[in-house]
Formats: C-alpha cells, structure tokens, sequence
C-alpha cells in the first residue's frame, strides 16, 4: 500500500491556493474600466479589442452579427460612461442613448442595458 504523505500534500494545497491569489490580483492590475450590465460588473481587459469582446469575455448573453457596425443588431443602451468608435462612426443607425459594442471601445466606466 501506497503511504500518503501529508505535509507533501498541504504544500500542493497551499501552492494552488498561492497560484490562485497571484492570477487574481494579476487579473484586477489589468482592469482598464469596467462595465456595469443589470446587477453585472465586467472588466475591461488590454486584450479586449471592443466592447462586445469584454461582454463575451464575461460571458454576458448579447447578439452580434456583422461584427463590424453595419447590422446593428449589437445596438445596447448606453446608461452612462463614454465611449468611442476607433475606425470612426458606423453604418448602422445609432440613437442618441445608443452604441454598438461590436466596433466600439470604452473611454471611461460603462453602464450598459441590453435588452
Ligand atoms: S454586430 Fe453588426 S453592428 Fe454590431
């Protein structure tokens, strides 16, 4: 029979546990803005080139289609926050209280309401 090495096993359990206080802090130092969806908060990561992408990352229920602001089928209701599109204004139509998070990136904290 195989003995069990405890202490052996306490450092395997306190390494994990170190390992995963480490990705966390790294994960909120990385944290740009953040976007309030419903009761939601999502960040907003370096690697995420969009809006959409942060909402998916989160795993945030949105439609999308295009991809590339023509469809408008992304179109959510801005609450709060700013902002901007990097390859200039859509072709789908906007409202005044409207952005598409496909082609957009945010320039502050977001509030958003997707239906
Ligand atoms: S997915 Fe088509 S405009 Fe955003």
């Amino acid at each position: 029979m195989m003995k069990v090495d405890t202490n052996n096993k306490i450092q395997i359990k306190n390494r994990l546990r170190d390992e995963t206080i480490n990705r966390q802090a790294d994960c909120k130092e990385n944290i740009i803005y953040k976007i309030t969806v419903q009761n939601d908060e999502v960040p907003v990561l370096p690697e995420h080139k969009t809006v959409l992408e942060s909402l998916e990352a989160a795993n945030i229920e949105t439609h999308s289609h295009c991809r590339d602001g023509f469809c408008g089928v992304c179109r959510v209701t801005l609450i709060s926050g700013n902002i901007h599109y990097p390859n200039g204004e859509p072709l789908a139509y906007v409202g005044d209280d409207e952005i598409l998070p496909c082609c957009c990136i945010a320039s502050s904290d977001l509030s958003l309401e997707i239906d």
